[in-house]
Formats: C-alpha cells, sequence, structure tokens
C-alpha cells in the first residue's frame, strides 16, 4: 500500500530523526509531506540538517517561531487546521518531546487523522519538565507508538497503551552510525570554538534544558562548575542559553570554557569523536556519546535514556558544584569505561522498520 504521510517537525532534534524517515519512506514508495513548525529558525539548529542530512526541504512551513508554551503551541495548532485538512494523510507522524510535537498531536486528532507518535513512551517522571508534559500527552493521544527501547515499552504498557506500541529501535541509531562512517572515512579536524586545540584532549558540552538555563543562580552554578575544569571545554550554546545568559549577567567564555555556535550534525559527531568527553543535558547527545563511545555526564537528575547510564557510559550529576572540585574533575574528565555497551537501541534499521509498520497499520 502506498501510504501519504504527513511528518511534523520544527525543532532541532526532530530534523536528526526526520532524515531517516524521509529516506525510508522515499525507499518504500510511500508519498512524504514535510511540514516545519517554525519552532526553530535560526539557520544554525534548521537549515543545516536539512542541507546536510540531505533531507527533502519543507513543503510547509507555518513559521511560528520562539514564544511561552501556549502560545506557541497554540500558534503552531491554529496554523495546522488548514494544512491538515487539505492534506489528509493517512498518518500524520509526529516526532519526540516538543511543543510541535504535542500541537501535531492534539490537532490532527481533533481532525480524525490518524497520528503516529516517533520516539514513544520516554519518561523522566519529572512533571517539572515541559517535555514529560509533551510526551504523556501525546502518547495519550496517539493512535500508534513508536517505542525506540524496551524500557519505553514498559512505561506505555504501565499506562494501558500496550496495544497501540510497538517497539520499532530508535532512529537517531540510524542517522549517527551513517553520518559516523562517513566522518571516520574522511577525517579532518572537528570545527571547534577559538582556542580549543583538537590535537590536545578536550570535552564538548551543551547546555539548554529550560531546568538549567532559566534560574540564574543555576546556570550561574554549572557554568562555574565548567569553568573550574582542568581540560578546555567546547561549549557549543543553543540560542536559549545565550540569551539566558546575557538576561541574567552570566559569562560564558571564562576558565576552561571556550564558546561556539551549535554545529552542524557531522560536525557535531567529529567534535564528539575527537573528544575525551560530554558534558550535556541534551537526550540526544547523551545517546550519541553512548553510540560514539565517549563517556557522558549529564547535568540532570534523570534521563529518558536509563540503558546509557549501564557500565558508566553516562552518569548523572545534577549539582556538580556540590560533588567537590576533585570528584567533579574526576567525573567529568573520567576516560571510557570497558563495560560493553549492548545495542538497546537497535541496529540502525529503525526508520525502515517505522515505515514498514506504518503501512501495515494504516487505516486504508
Ligand atoms: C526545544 C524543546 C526541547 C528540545 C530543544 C532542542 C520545547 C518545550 N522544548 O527547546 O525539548 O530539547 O528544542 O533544541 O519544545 N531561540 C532562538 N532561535 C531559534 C530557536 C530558539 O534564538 O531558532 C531561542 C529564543 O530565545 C527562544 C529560546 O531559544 O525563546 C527557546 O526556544 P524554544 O523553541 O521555545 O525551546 P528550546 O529551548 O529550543
Amino acid at each position: 500500500m502506498n501510504l501519504k504521510v504527513l511528518s511534523i517537525v520544527g525543532a532541532r532534534p526532530q530534523l536528526v530523526k526526520l532524515a531517516p524517515i524521509a529516506a525510508a519512506l522515499a525507499a518504500q514508495g510511500h508519498r512524504h509531506v514535510i511540514v516545519h513548525t517554525g519552532q526553530h529558525y535560526d539557520a544554525d539548529l534548521s537549515d543545516v540538517f536539512f542541507s546536510g542530512l540531505g533531507i527533502p526541504d519543507p513543503d510547509v512551513h507555518l513559521g511560528v517561531g520562539s514564544g511561552s508554551h501556549g502560545v506557541q503551541t497554540g500558534a503552531v495548532m491554529s496554523a495546522l487546521d488548514p494544512i491538515l485538512e487539505r492534506e489528509r494523510p493517512d498518518w500524520v507522524l509526529v516526532y519526540g518531546d516538543t511543543n510541535s510535537t504535542l500541537a501535531g498531536a492534539v490537532s490532527a486528532v481533533k481532525l480524525h487523522l490518524p497520528v503516529a507518535h516517533l520516539e514513544a513512551g520516554l519518561r523522566s517522571f519529572n512533571r517539572r519538565m515541559p517535555e514529560e508534559h509533551n510526551r504523556v500527552l501525546t502518547d495519550h493521544a496517539a493512535d500508534l507508538l513508536l517505542a525506540p527501547t524496551e524500557e519505553a515499552m514498559r512505561h506505555l504498557a504501565a499506562e494501558g497503551l500496550a496495544e497501540r506500541s510497538v517497539r520499532t529501535g530508535d532512529v537517531m541509531v540510524d542517522v549517527c552510525l551513517r553520518v559516523r562512517d562517513s566522518v571516520l572515512a574522511d577525517p579532518a579536524a572537528p570545527a571547534l570554538p577559538d582556542g580549543i586545540d583538537s590535537e590536545q584532549p578536550y570535552l564538548v558540552a551543551t547546555l539548554h534544558r529550560a531546568e538549567n538555563t532559566d534560574d540564574a543562580a543555576r546556570l550561574g552554578s554549572l557554568v562555574d562548575s565548567l569553568a573550574d575544569l582542568p581540560v578546555p571545554v567546547a561549549l557549543l550554546a543553543h540560542p536559549r542559553l545565550v540569551a539566558r545568559a546575557e538576561t541574567h549577567g552570566i559569562k560564558l567564555d571564562r576558565g576552561a570554557v571556550r564558546v561556539g555556535r551549535p554545529l552542524p550534525y557531522a560536525a557535531m559527531v567529529a567534535a564528539v569523536l575527537g573528544s575525551r568527553g560530554v558534558i550535556t543535558d541534551s537526550g540526544g547527545l547523551q545517546k550519541e556519546a553512548f553510540l560514539l563511545e565517549r563517556p557522558c555526564t549529564t547535568l540532570r537528575t534523570e534521563t529518558e535514556w536509563p540503558e546509557t547510564l549501564a557500565g558508566g557510559w553516562n552518569e548523572l550529576v545534577p549539582h556538580p558544584g556540590e560533588l567537590g572540585a576533585a570528584r567533579w574533575t574526576a567525573t567529568a574528565t573520567r576516560p571510557a569505561p570497558e563495560a560493553p555497551r549492548g545495542t538497546p537501541y537497535g541496529d540502525g534499521r529503525a526508520a525502515e522498520a517505522v515505515a514498514a509498520i506504518l503501512a501495515e497499520r494504516a487505516r486504508g
């Protein structure tokens, strides 16, 4: 059966997941309509992913931009109605846990269009996170839940959603391993912020979550901890971090920290591969570090990707300032563990499985 699938994306991590899905839908002969909500609009967070990952240009751009949760989510919903009415796809596919995900799911459900949620079943159990609201609400609205891991399947079953759930593996593995292989086949010095020598040990850091950036004292203490490390830290700064640091009067570029712009996907993979380790609050980067065999230190109290914690590949450090300098340094600069990592996120062919399941489960 040839399908018409309509993907709703808008934020950087969704574009990474869109790349293998777009390729798999095309390979299986399905029609694919891409709607970009415009949640992310800086070229660093959007355009470079389309060009770098070979994603077809969006068919529709809603141009909603930034705003409070209600404003942003509502703007996506009101702009989507006429598009969904016009396209009437066999599936509306929403990705991950952003405001664009929730808006897409709610709009489609209200128009009686079947909704599939890619990356379903992740839970932090932290109800203060906007992402947790978005993913729980989206899972309960959607008709088909495409879960990346066994753990995600367990969460969905615990919420009474087992019948709608299918384990597909994680499409981020597809893209990460493909890009890793092309980076390794054609090695070049990674694009790092000025002042970081790629021949010497360095760490890659990112920080963008609301719970880490929005409170001045919290952000100040996290940046202090990065600045105090004895190894140079390439802080690839999301615009949210830059904006909040400026509002709070916090200087990012100090001590060990050198600030750079967010990197395109292949450049990020190259930067991680060249690094001694990663410090982050990003879900995607925790997993990329794991897949690329670099130790990760996560500046959060919990992770939606607990498989990365096995064997010490990822460590949660919610309050580095409270650890004491010696323990913080030892954790952040620890060598890669020797423990085997297994393949909890699948074998790199998840997007193919997603396309096949969409065809199998379409209402017809
Ligand atoms: C969003 C997602 C988050 C995801 C992240 C990936 C929600 C609630 N959050 O967070 O789950 O991990 O994307 O990057 O959907 N800004 C710009 N240019 C842009 C986009 C944003 O300058 O292109 C700045 C603006 O100051 C804006 C702020 O970043 O107010 C936050 O942007 P927003 O889209 O609300 O959330 P993110 O923090 O990017």
